[in-house]
Protein backbone atom coordinates (compact mmCIF):
# COMPACT_ATOMS: atom_id res chain seq x y z
CA UNK A 1 0.00 0.00 0.00
CA UNK A 2 1.36 3.62 -1.24
CA UNK A 3 0.05 6.78 0.01
CA UNK A 4 -1.79 7.53 -3.51
CA UNK A 5 -4.08 4.57 -2.71
CA UNK A 6 -5.60 6.31 0.26
CA UNK A 7 -8.73 7.98 0.25
CA UNK A 8 -7.62 10.29 3.43
CA UNK A 9 -4.47 12.28 4.48
CA UNK A 10 -2.05 9.68 6.57
CA UNK A 11 -2.66 11.52 9.74
CA UNK A 12 -6.69 11.77 9.59
CA UNK A 13 -8.12 10.51 12.66
CA UNK A 14 -11.63 11.31 14.39
CA UNK A 15 -11.20 12.50 18.18
CA UNK A 16 -14.80 12.75 20.27
CA UNK A 17 -16.20 13.06 17.00
CA UNK A 18 -14.23 15.58 15.57
CA UNK A 19 -11.91 15.33 12.35
CA UNK A 20 -8.05 15.77 13.17
CA UNK A 21 -5.57 16.39 10.85
CA UNK A 22 -1.78 17.15 11.19
CA UNK A 23 -2.94 16.69 14.88
CA UNK A 24 -4.87 19.45 14.29
CA UNK A 25 -8.66 19.70 15.11
CA UNK A 26 -10.69 20.57 11.61
CA UNK A 27 -13.14 22.79 13.43
CA UNK A 28 -11.12 24.77 15.41
CA UNK A 29 -9.12 25.16 11.72
CA UNK A 30 -12.10 26.66 10.08
CA UNK A 31 -13.41 28.43 13.62
CA UNK A 32 -9.57 30.40 13.29
CA UNK A 33 -8.84 31.08 9.68
CA UNK A 34 -12.67 31.03 8.04
CA UNK A 35 -14.12 28.59 5.41
CA UNK A 36 -13.62 27.88 2.92
CA UNK A 37 -10.11 26.45 3.87
CA UNK A 38 -7.72 24.08 1.83
CA UNK A 39 -6.18 22.06 4.58
CA UNK A 40 -2.42 20.67 3.50
CA UNK A 41 -0.92 17.76 5.61
CA UNK A 42 2.75 17.76 5.62
CA UNK A 43 3.36 14.17 6.71
CA UNK A 44 1.06 12.90 3.39
CA UNK A 45 3.60 15.06 0.90
CA UNK A 46 6.30 13.45 2.56
CA UNK A 47 5.08 10.21 3.13
CA UNK A 48 4.75 9.58 -1.03
CA UNK A 49 7.83 11.47 -1.72
CA UNK A 50 9.38 8.61 -0.22
CA UNK A 51 7.27 6.28 -1.39
CA UNK A 52 8.38 7.63 -4.79
CA UNK A 53 11.82 7.25 -3.64
CA UNK A 54 12.07 3.80 -2.29
CA UNK A 55 9.91 2.43 -5.30
CA UNK A 56 12.29 4.00 -7.58
CA UNK A 57 15.25 3.33 -5.64
CA UNK A 58 16.37 0.10 -8.26
CA UNK A 59 16.90 2.51 -10.79
CA UNK A 60 19.57 4.81 -9.86
CA UNK A 61 19.60 6.96 -12.82
CA UNK A 62 15.71 8.58 -11.74
CA UNK A 63 14.90 12.18 -11.22
CA UNK A 64 11.87 13.14 -9.90
CA UNK A 65 10.32 16.39 -10.82
CA UNK A 66 7.19 17.75 -9.06
CA UNK A 67 4.50 18.95 -11.46
CA UNK A 68 3.35 22.03 -10.01
CA UNK A 69 0.83 22.60 -12.08
CA UNK A 70 -1.31 20.38 -9.43
CA UNK A 71 -0.38 22.56 -6.33
CA UNK A 72 2.42 25.90 -6.78
CA UNK A 73 2.54 28.04 -3.38
CA UNK A 74 6.12 29.03 -2.33
CA UNK A 75 5.90 26.43 1.08
CA UNK A 76 4.55 23.72 -1.13
CA UNK A 77 7.93 24.63 -3.36
CA UNK A 78 9.75 24.64 -0.40
CA UNK A 79 8.71 20.75 0.84
CA UNK A 80 9.72 19.12 -2.59
CA UNK A 81 13.03 20.57 -2.68
CA UNK A 82 13.65 19.68 0.44
CA UNK A 83 12.63 15.91 -0.46
CA UNK A 84 15.16 16.60 -3.44
CA UNK A 85 12.47 16.65 -5.94
CA UNK A 86 13.09 18.85 -9.05
CA UNK A 87 10.09 20.91 -10.66
CA UNK A 88 8.06 20.38 -13.80
CA UNK A 89 6.83 24.01 -14.34
CA UNK A 90 4.55 25.60 -17.20
CA UNK A 91 4.37 29.61 -17.17
CA UNK A 92 6.70 32.21 -16.09
CA UNK A 93 4.43 32.13 -12.70
CA UNK A 94 5.46 28.41 -11.97
CA UNK A 95 8.60 29.75 -12.62
CA UNK A 96 9.18 32.98 -10.59
CA UNK A 97 7.51 31.05 -7.50
CA UNK A 98 10.27 28.51 -7.77
CA UNK A 99 12.85 30.93 -8.05
CA UNK A 100 11.31 33.05 -5.49
CA UNK A 101 11.78 30.06 -2.99
CA UNK A 102 15.33 29.99 -3.36
CA UNK A 103 15.35 27.32 -5.70
CA UNK A 104 17.49 27.08 -8.43
CA UNK A 105 16.36 27.20 -11.96
CA UNK A 106 18.68 23.94 -12.64
CA UNK A 107 16.83 22.12 -10.88
CA UNK A 108 13.65 23.09 -13.45
CA UNK A 109 12.08 21.57 -16.47
CA UNK A 110 9.76 24.64 -18.92
CA UNK A 111 7.13 22.47 -20.55
CA UNK A 112 4.29 24.20 -22.59
CA UNK A 113 2.99 23.94 -26.02
CA UNK A 114 2.99 27.39 -26.42
CA UNK A 115 5.48 29.16 -24.29
CA UNK A 116 5.56 33.10 -24.77
CA UNK A 117 8.79 34.83 -26.27
CA UNK A 118 8.79 36.70 -22.86
CA UNK A 119 8.22 33.46 -20.75
CA UNK A 120 11.59 31.93 -22.39
CA UNK A 121 13.59 34.69 -22.40
CA UNK A 122 12.94 34.68 -18.16
CA UNK A 123 13.69 31.35 -18.11
CA UNK A 124 17.18 30.95 -19.83
CA UNK A 125 18.21 34.32 -18.61
CA UNK A 126 18.37 32.56 -15.27
CA UNK A 127 19.75 29.51 -15.78
CA UNK A 128 16.61 26.87 -16.48
CA UNK A 129 18.07 23.44 -16.43
CA UNK A 130 15.91 22.02 -19.20
CA UNK A 131 13.38 23.20 -22.25
CA UNK A 132 10.66 20.54 -23.65
CA UNK A 133 10.52 21.81 -26.86
CA UNK A 134 6.97 21.24 -27.91
CA UNK A 135 7.23 22.85 -31.63
CA UNK A 136 9.04 24.10 -34.74
CA UNK A 137 8.56 27.59 -34.43
CA UNK A 138 10.13 27.18 -30.53
CA UNK A 139 12.92 26.08 -31.74
CA UNK A 140 13.77 29.09 -33.52
CA UNK A 141 12.76 31.26 -30.47
CA UNK A 142 15.19 29.37 -28.32
CA UNK A 143 18.07 29.17 -30.51
CA UNK A 144 17.62 33.23 -30.67
CA UNK A 145 17.18 33.87 -27.07
CA UNK A 146 20.22 31.53 -26.12
CA UNK A 147 21.71 33.35 -28.72
CA UNK A 148 20.91 36.80 -27.41
CA UNK A 149 22.59 35.69 -23.72
CA UNK A 150 25.22 33.56 -25.53
CA UNK A 151 24.33 30.28 -23.37
CA UNK A 152 24.05 26.66 -24.84
CA UNK A 153 20.36 25.66 -24.05
CA UNK A 154 19.15 21.82 -23.04
CA UNK A 155 16.08 20.32 -24.32
CA UNK A 156 14.41 17.44 -24.70
CA UNK A 157 11.75 16.73 -27.41
CA UNK A 158 8.01 16.36 -26.52
CA UNK A 159 6.52 13.75 -28.76
CA UNK A 160 3.21 12.33 -28.74
CA UNK A 161 3.97 8.77 -28.47
CA UNK A 162 0.93 7.53 -29.92
CA UNK A 163 -0.63 5.97 -26.45
CA UNK A 164 -4.10 5.91 -25.70
CA UNK A 165 -4.86 5.61 -22.10
CA UNK A 166 -8.14 5.20 -20.04
CA UNK A 167 -8.81 8.69 -18.95
CA UNK A 168 -11.23 11.68 -18.89
CA UNK A 169 -11.13 12.65 -22.33
CA UNK A 170 -9.29 16.33 -21.17
CA UNK A 171 -7.08 14.78 -19.25
CA UNK A 172 -5.62 12.41 -22.17
CA UNK A 173 -2.29 13.67 -23.78
CA UNK A 174 -0.09 11.16 -25.46
CA UNK A 175 -2.97 9.86 -27.88
CA UNK A 176 -2.18 10.56 -31.68
CA UNK A 177 -4.36 13.69 -32.42
CA UNK A 178 -3.00 16.10 -29.73
CA UNK A 179 -1.90 19.63 -29.20
CA UNK A 180 1.19 18.44 -27.47
CA UNK A 181 4.29 18.04 -29.07
CA UNK A 182 5.76 16.29 -31.91
CA UNK A 183 4.38 14.08 -33.84
CA UNK A 184 6.56 10.91 -33.86
CA UNK A 185 6.56 11.81 -38.09
CA UNK A 186 8.02 14.83 -37.15
CA UNK A 187 10.62 13.99 -35.31
CA UNK A 188 13.71 13.62 -37.70
CA UNK A 189 12.67 16.66 -39.13
CA UNK A 190 12.62 18.94 -35.70
CA UNK A 191 16.43 17.24 -34.81
CA UNK A 192 17.58 18.21 -38.88
CA UNK A 193 16.84 21.61 -37.88
CA UNK A 194 18.56 21.42 -34.85
CA UNK A 195 21.47 20.03 -36.03
CA UNK A 196 22.15 21.99 -38.74
CA UNK A 197 20.60 25.62 -38.10
CA UNK A 198 21.17 25.98 -34.19
CA UNK A 199 24.06 24.92 -32.51
CA UNK A 200 23.53 26.57 -29.14
CA UNK A 201 20.80 24.30 -28.90
CA UNK A 202 21.56 20.85 -27.23
CA UNK A 203 18.85 17.67 -27.80
CA UNK A 204 19.10 15.60 -24.79
CA UNK A 205 16.49 13.72 -24.71
CA UNK A 206 12.80 12.89 -25.14
CA UNK A 207 9.77 13.60 -23.17
CA UNK A 208 5.97 12.35 -23.63
CA UNK A 209 3.67 12.62 -21.17
CA UNK A 210 0.03 10.24 -21.38
CA UNK A 211 -2.53 11.51 -19.69
CA UNK A 212 -3.50 12.07 -16.16
CA UNK A 213 -5.55 9.96 -13.21
CA UNK A 214 -4.23 6.69 -14.75
CA UNK A 215 -5.16 3.24 -13.34
CA UNK A 216 -3.02 0.92 -15.70
CA UNK A 217 0.26 0.95 -15.51
CA UNK A 218 0.84 -0.89 -18.79
CA UNK A 219 0.33 2.96 -19.99
CA UNK A 220 3.55 3.27 -19.09
CA UNK A 221 5.32 0.45 -20.32
CA UNK A 222 4.32 1.00 -23.84
CA UNK A 223 5.14 4.68 -23.66
CA UNK A 224 8.79 3.53 -22.98
CA UNK A 225 8.91 1.23 -25.56
CA UNK A 226 8.20 3.75 -27.63
CA UNK A 227 10.59 6.50 -26.23
CA UNK A 228 13.47 4.04 -26.27
CA UNK A 229 12.92 2.74 -29.64
CA UNK A 230 12.86 6.42 -30.90
CA UNK A 231 16.58 7.23 -28.71
CA UNK A 232 17.56 4.03 -30.40
CA UNK A 233 16.93 4.64 -33.79
CA UNK A 234 17.85 8.58 -33.93
CA UNK A 235 21.27 7.04 -32.82
CA UNK A 236 21.50 5.09 -35.72
CA UNK A 237 20.30 7.54 -37.79
CA UNK A 238 21.64 10.73 -36.96
CA UNK A 239 24.63 9.62 -34.82
CA UNK A 240 23.42 11.53 -31.89
CA UNK A 241 23.11 10.02 -28.49
CA UNK A 242 20.00 10.99 -25.98
CA UNK A 243 20.63 9.68 -22.71
CA UNK A 244 17.32 11.25 -21.19
CA UNK A 245 13.96 10.18 -21.03
CA UNK A 246 10.86 11.94 -19.27
CA UNK A 247 7.86 10.16 -18.79
CA UNK A 248 5.43 12.68 -18.20
CA UNK A 249 3.81 12.52 -14.71
CA UNK A 250 -0.23 10.15 -14.73
CA UNK A 251 -0.47 8.32 -11.46
CA UNK A 252 -3.99 8.09 -10.23
CA UNK A 253 -5.21 8.95 -6.97
CA UNK A 254 -8.21 7.42 -4.66
CA UNK A 255 -11.39 9.62 -5.22
CA UNK A 256 -13.95 7.48 -3.71
CA UNK A 257 -14.09 4.13 -2.45
CA UNK A 258 -14.52 2.25 -5.51
CA UNK A 259 -11.51 4.33 -7.33
CA UNK A 260 -8.47 0.95 -7.07
CA UNK A 261 -4.99 2.99 -8.26
CA UNK A 262 -2.18 0.83 -8.46
CA UNK A 263 0.52 1.35 -5.86
CA UNK A 264 3.79 3.40 -6.32
CA UNK A 265 5.92 0.16 -6.16
CA UNK A 266 3.31 -1.22 -8.76
CA UNK A 267 4.04 1.02 -11.14
CA UNK A 268 7.53 1.82 -10.33
CA UNK A 269 8.52 -1.90 -11.29
CA UNK A 270 6.52 -1.83 -14.57
CA UNK A 271 8.35 1.48 -15.96
CA UNK A 272 11.87 0.01 -14.74
CA UNK A 273 10.88 -3.42 -16.01
CA UNK A 274 10.21 -1.76 -19.19
CA UNK A 275 13.28 0.23 -19.41
CA UNK A 276 15.32 -2.80 -18.29
CA UNK A 277 13.59 -4.79 -21.33
CA UNK A 278 13.90 -2.28 -23.45
CA UNK A 279 17.14 -1.11 -23.09
CA UNK A 280 18.36 -4.34 -23.70
CA UNK A 281 16.27 -5.08 -26.44
CA UNK A 282 17.19 -1.75 -28.37
CA UNK A 283 20.70 -2.26 -27.01
CA UNK A 284 21.11 1.77 -25.61
CA UNK A 285 22.47 3.21 -22.56
CA UNK A 286 20.36 3.21 -19.78
CA UNK A 287 19.00 6.47 -19.99
CA UNK A 288 18.20 9.12 -17.47
CA UNK A 289 14.21 8.76 -16.46
CA UNK A 290 12.82 11.69 -15.14
CA UNK A 291 9.14 11.45 -13.73
CA UNK A 292 6.70 14.38 -13.35
CA UNK A 293 4.02 13.15 -10.65
CA UNK A 294 1.71 16.14 -9.83
CA UNK A 295 -1.55 14.55 -8.43
CA UNK A 296 -0.24 11.72 -6.99
CA UNK A 297 2.25 13.63 -4.85
CA UNK A 298 -0.48 16.31 -3.75
CA UNK A 299 -4.10 15.05 -3.80
CA UNK A 300 -4.41 12.98 -0.50
CA UNK A 301 -2.41 15.57 1.47
CA UNK A 302 -5.63 18.56 0.84
CA UNK A 303 -8.85 18.38 2.34
CA UNK A 304 -10.91 21.59 2.15
CA UNK A 305 -13.46 22.54 4.77
CA UNK A 306 -16.85 24.01 4.15
CA UNK A 307 -19.02 25.73 6.42
CA UNK A 308 -22.87 24.21 5.77
CA UNK A 309 -25.38 26.76 5.24
CA UNK A 310 -28.85 26.53 3.27
CA UNK A 311 -30.74 23.70 2.69
CA UNK A 312 -33.47 23.02 0.37
CA UNK A 313 -35.16 20.00 -0.26
CA UNK A 314 -37.17 19.32 -3.42
CA UNK A 315 -40.25 17.76 -2.36
CA UNK A 316 -39.97 13.90 -3.49
CA UNK A 317 -36.50 14.50 -5.04
CA UNK A 318 -33.21 15.89 -3.78
CA UNK A 319 -32.28 17.07 -0.88
CA UNK A 320 -29.85 19.72 -1.56
CA UNK A 321 -26.86 21.11 0.94
CA UNK A 322 -25.62 23.98 0.36
CA UNK A 323 -21.55 25.15 1.24
CA UNK A 324 -20.03 28.07 1.34
CA UNK A 325 -18.04 27.57 -1.90
CA UNK A 326 -18.22 25.38 -4.44
CA UNK A 327 -16.75 25.42 -8.27
CA UNK A 328 -14.28 28.62 -8.23
CA UNK A 329 -12.21 26.64 -5.29
CA UNK A 330 -12.52 23.04 -6.76
CA UNK A 331 -13.81 23.28 -10.73
CA UNK A 332 -13.50 19.52 -11.23
CA UNK A 333 -16.81 18.19 -10.18
CA UNK A 334 -17.93 21.04 -13.09
CA UNK A 335 -15.15 20.36 -15.45
CA UNK A 336 -14.84 16.65 -15.38
CA UNK A 337 -18.02 15.06 -13.91
CA UNK A 338 -14.96 14.13 -10.83
CA UNK A 339 -16.68 12.27 -7.15
CA UNK A 340 -15.46 13.31 -4.22
CA UNK A 341 -16.18 11.87 -0.64
CA UNK A 342 -17.13 14.49 2.07
CA UNK A 343 -17.92 13.74 6.16
CA UNK A 344 -19.07 16.38 8.61
CA UNK A 345 -16.05 17.24 10.56
CA UNK A 346 -17.81 17.98 13.61
CA UNK A 347 -19.57 15.45 16.18
CA UNK A 348 -22.96 14.18 14.55
CA UNK A 349 -23.69 11.60 17.25
CA UNK A 350 -26.90 10.61 17.43
CA UNK A 351 -27.64 11.78 14.20
CA UNK A 352 -29.47 9.76 11.36
CA UNK A 353 -28.15 9.31 7.85
CA UNK A 354 -29.74 11.00 5.08
CA UNK A 355 -28.80 10.87 1.05
CA UNK A 356 -28.32 14.37 0.17
CA UNK A 357 -26.90 16.79 -2.82
CA UNK A 358 -24.33 19.08 -1.55
CA UNK A 359 -24.44 22.03 -4.37
CA UNK A 360 -21.80 24.62 -4.38
CA UNK A 361 -22.77 28.94 -3.88
CA UNK A 362 -21.84 29.61 -7.44
CA UNK A 363 -24.52 31.06 -10.02
CA UNK A 364 -24.60 27.70 -11.92
CA UNK A 365 -26.63 25.14 -11.70
CA UNK A 366 -23.68 23.02 -12.76
CA UNK A 367 -22.23 24.29 -9.85
CA UNK A 368 -22.42 20.70 -7.86
CA UNK A 369 -19.81 19.39 -5.39
CA UNK A 370 -20.89 15.84 -5.11
CA UNK A 371 -24.14 14.23 -5.77
CA UNK A 372 -26.32 11.90 -3.83
CA UNK A 373 -23.91 11.15 -0.64
CA UNK A 374 -25.00 9.51 2.12
CA UNK A 375 -24.14 11.55 5.12
CA UNK A 376 -25.69 11.73 9.28
CA UNK A 377 -27.99 14.71 8.98
CA UNK A 378 -26.82 17.69 8.50
CA UNK A 379 -27.57 21.33 10.12
CA UNK A 380 -26.81 24.95 8.96
CA UNK A 381 -23.12 25.73 10.68
CA UNK A 382 -21.98 22.29 10.37
CA UNK A 383 -18.29 21.81 9.08
CA UNK A 384 -18.03 19.57 6.17
CA UNK A 385 -14.76 18.17 5.17
CA UNK A 386 -13.95 17.35 1.56
CA UNK A 387 -11.11 14.60 0.35
CA UNK A 388 -8.65 14.84 -1.89
CA UNK A 389 -8.75 18.26 -3.09
CA UNK A 390 -5.13 19.17 -2.57
CA UNK A 391 -4.38 18.52 -6.56
CA UNK A 392 -6.02 20.74 -8.95
CA UNK A 393 -8.31 22.69 -6.51
CA UNK A 394 -6.28 25.81 -5.35
CA UNK A 395 -4.38 25.63 -8.84
CA UNK A 396 -7.72 26.00 -11.20
CA UNK A 397 -9.91 28.00 -8.63
CA UNK A 398 -10.76 31.44 -9.89
CA UNK A 399 -12.59 34.32 -8.51
CA UNK A 400 -16.09 33.61 -10.48
CA UNK A 401 -19.22 35.92 -9.14
CA UNK A 402 -16.07 37.83 -7.26
CA UNK A 403 -15.85 36.04 -4.50
CA UNK A 404 -12.27 35.66 -2.89
CA UNK A 405 -9.94 32.99 -3.21
CA UNK A 406 -9.44 30.34 -0.02
CA UNK A 407 -6.91 30.36 2.31
CA UNK A 408 -4.68 27.52 2.68
CA UNK A 409 -3.28 26.47 6.04
CA UNK A 410 -0.31 23.55 6.32
CA UNK A 411 -1.00 21.32 9.25
CA UNK A 412 2.21 19.30 10.86
CA UNK A 413 2.17 17.94 14.54
CA UNK A 414 -0.52 20.08 15.95
CA UNK A 415 0.32 22.96 14.53
CA UNK A 416 -0.92 24.86 11.49
CA UNK A 417 0.41 28.17 9.36
CA UNK A 418 -1.35 29.98 6.70
CA UNK A 419 0.33 29.60 3.69
CA UNK A 420 -2.12 31.36 1.43
CA UNK A 421 -3.72 33.89 2.52
CA UNK A 422 -7.55 34.57 2.19
CA UNK A 423 -7.67 36.73 -0.58
CA UNK A 424 -9.94 40.28 0.22
CA UNK A 425 -12.13 42.58 -0.72
CA UNK A 426 -9.13 45.01 -1.65
CA UNK A 427 -7.43 42.40 -3.82
CA UNK A 428 -10.59 41.92 -5.36
CA UNK A 429 -10.63 45.40 -7.24
CA UNK A 430 -6.90 45.61 -7.14
CA UNK A 431 -5.83 45.65 -10.75
CA UNK A 432 -9.89 47.10 -11.77
CA UNK A 433 -9.43 51.25 -13.08
CA UNK A 434 -12.13 53.30 -13.96
CA UNK A 435 -11.17 55.29 -16.77
CA UNK A 436 -11.12 59.44 -16.09
CA UNK A 437 -14.07 60.02 -18.20
CA UNK A 438 -16.24 57.47 -15.81
CA UNK A 439 -14.93 58.78 -12.67
N1 LIG B 1 3.80 16.32 -16.99
C1 LIG B 1 3.10 16.90 -17.98
C2 LIG B 1 3.76 17.22 -19.23
C3 LIG B 1 1.74 17.18 -17.79
O1 LIG B 1 1.05 17.73 -18.76
C4 LIG B 1 1.12 16.85 -16.55
C5 LIG B 1 -0.29 17.15 -16.32
C6 LIG B 1 1.90 16.26 -15.54
C7 LIG B 1 3.24 16.00 -15.81
C8 LIG B 1 1.34 15.89 -14.20
O2 LIG B 1 0.35 14.93 -14.30
P1 LIG B 1 -0.30 14.29 -12.97
O3 LIG B 1 0.78 13.49 -12.29
O4 LIG B 1 -0.75 15.41 -12.12
O5 LIG B 1 -1.41 13.47 -13.47
N2 LIG B 1 -6.62 19.53 -14.43
C9 LIG B 1 -6.72 18.11 -14.64
C10 LIG B 1 -5.38 17.46 -14.78
C11 LIG B 1 -4.57 18.04 -15.93
C12 LIG B 1 -3.20 17.44 -16.03
C13 LIG B 1 -2.38 18.18 -17.03
N3 LIG B 1 -1.05 17.72 -17.19
C14 LIG B 1 -7.50 17.50 -13.48
O6 LIG B 1 -7.91 18.23 -12.58
O7 LIG B 1 -7.75 16.30 -13.46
Amino acid sequence: MTTNQLLKPITETNINGKIHIGGCNTIELAKRYGTPLYVIDEDTIRSVCKDYKNAFKRYPHTKMMYASKALCTSAISKILDSEGFGFDVVSIGEIYTVVKSGIPLTHVLFNGNNKTEEELDYAIKNGIGRISVDNFAEVDLISKIGGKYNKNIDVLLRITPGIECHTHEYIKTGQLDSKFGFDLSQIDDAITKIITEHQNIRIRGLHAHIGSQIFEPKCFHDEIEVLIKEISRIEEKFGIVLDEINIGGGLGVKYTESDLPPSIDEVADVIISSLEHHIDKYKTNPPTLYIEPGRSIISTAGVTLYTIGSMKQVPNMTKYITVDGGMADNPRPSMYQAEYVAEIANDTTGRENEKVTIAGRFCESGDILIKDITLPKAETGDILCVYNTGAYNYSMASNYNKVEKSAMVLVKDGKSDIIVNRETLEDLISHDVIPDRLK
